[in-house]
């Protein structure tokens, strides 16, 4: 009952640091408190896990990244790659394609993936407790840890905290990791869930809420000046409100009480294109609009004003050219997003502040956090599984053997 490291959490992290731990020569045990292994990357990127992104630029990862101090996550990133896991996929002969933007993902199931992880670990020999809980963690005599588990107390010089962020937690989410980063005087920020969708209150909502379903490629943005942040990708229209990559993308720095600007025709414009209609054409406008945006978004944008009901010739200047600025800058204020049960990923978490970027061990010796409980978030796209490798690899390598600790 006595290893040089106990990792908490059988995830992306918790499997890829355990495995590397393990073949570098430390006694492993992993952890996890969920009946089924890496559930999380079992059903990401719709069952085929985006699992790192070739676009990631090791240099600047605040492009990438959100969080307090976004180059925290440099040293780690740049010391395990995209490049390097790829490398990793490629020796144990699992497919894997680019779809867009960088977006790298298996060819045929994530189920490679956790496969990938789980022999990874085998070949360092690491022990792997799963179901079992973790009920308390506290520090021993001399530089150990005591862990309680359901399978009883063990010892350990180390302890990693790889329990993930509070995203989804009927699949076995908690906020373990932040109550322990707490209990040991660590710094947290204060979490939200981010990758998410949006919504609107039941009111302002109802004219679109028969668009549910329809998808456009838009441009999106919030925040003002220096914080402003914009993203050119899709858009979906749900009952509640909205969702798709791009506003997923933008959840994760829109702030509650702050509107979105959206570009329903990005590249086009519109004002000139309905000028030209009201020369030229007599069909309502409706009809023209829908020369640019979906037919049923066009059919349900005219539908909430009265003056707008009318052929495209009969229609005012003004009535166009604020026809036109109403599509080319849409702004809405969502009430609320869906939440940890809809999120992809929790921004927020232990203050990097208090934890090492070369090693992710914290001010308390011996205790280690990585992957998504640290204040580390990354944009949609295979960014958060590759915090997962990066940071995970970087505490692997750092974690103390025994022979060392004995010295
Ligand atoms: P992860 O969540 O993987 O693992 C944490 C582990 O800790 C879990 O196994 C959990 O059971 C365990 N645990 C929690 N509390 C515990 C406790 N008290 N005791 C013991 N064990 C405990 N990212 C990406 O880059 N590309 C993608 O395609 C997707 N797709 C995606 C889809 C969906 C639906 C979601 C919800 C998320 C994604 N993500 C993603 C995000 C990605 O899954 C996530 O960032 C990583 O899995 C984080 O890895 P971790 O190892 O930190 O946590």
């Amino acid at each position: 009952m006595n290893f040089d490291a106990v990792i908490i959490g059988a995830g992306a992290a918790g499997l890829f640091c355990a495995g590397i731990a393990g073949q570098r020569g430390l006694k492993v045990l992993v952890i996890d408190h969920s009946g089924k292994v890496a559930e999380k990357i079992r059903i990401s990127g719709g069952g085929r896990a985006n699992f790192t992104n070739r676009d990631l630029d090791v240099r600047a990862p605040h492009k990438h990244f959100l969080g307090a101090n976004p180059n925290f996550c440099r040293s780690a990133l740049s010391r395990y790659t995209p490049q390097d896991f790829l490398s990793l996929m490629q020796r144990h002969g699992v497919p894997f394609h680019e779809k867009h933007k960088g977006q790298m993902f298996c060819d045929r199931s994530a189920g490679d993936l956790i496969d990938l992880l789980l022999a990874e670990c085998a070949a360092g020999g690491v022990e792997h407790w799963q179901p079992c809980a973790v009920n308390a963690v506290r520090t021993g005599s001399g530089s150990r840890y005591e862990i309680d588990t359901d399978r009883g107390t063990v010892q350990a010089h180390s302890v990693v905290v790889a329990t993930g962020g509070l995203s989804i937690p009927k699949i076995g989410a908690t906020d373990f990791g932040h109550r322990l980063a707490k209990q040991f005087g660590l710094r947290m920020v204060e979490t939200r869930p981010a990758l998410v969708p949006l919504t609107f209150d039941g009111a302002a909502w109802a004219p679109y809420a028969g668009l549910a379903g329809l998808a456009l490629p838009v441009r999106i943005e919030t925040g003002a000046k220096k914080e402003r942040m914009a993203f050119d990708e899709d858009l979906l229209f749900t009952h509640r409100g909205l969702s798709g990559p791009g506003v997923l993308q933008i959840s994760s720095y829109w702030r509650p009480g702050t509107p979105l600007r959206i570009d329903l025709a990005p590249g086009q414009d519109v004002a000139a294109r309905l000028g030209d209609a009201k020369a030229n054409s007599r069909k309502r406008i409706a009809n023209e609009l829908a020369n640019l945006l979906p037919s049923r978004l066009a059919e349900a944008w005219v539908s909430r004003d009265e003056a707008l009901q009318r052929p495209v010739n009969e229609a005012s200047d003004k009535a166009l050219t604020q026809l036109a600025g109403q599509v080319s800058r849409w702004e809405i204020t969502p009430s609320g997003t869906e939440g940890y049960a809809k999120a992809e990923v929790t921004a927020g978490g232990v203050d990097t502040r208090d934890l090492s970027s070369q090693t992710l061990e914290s001010t308390v010796p011996g205790l280690f956090f990585i992957g998504e409980v640290v204040d580390v978030t990354g944009w949609l796209g295979g960014y958060n599984f590759q915090w997962a490798w990066s940071s995970a690899h970087a505490c692997a390598q750092a974690l103390p053997r025994r022979a060392a600790l004995a010295a």
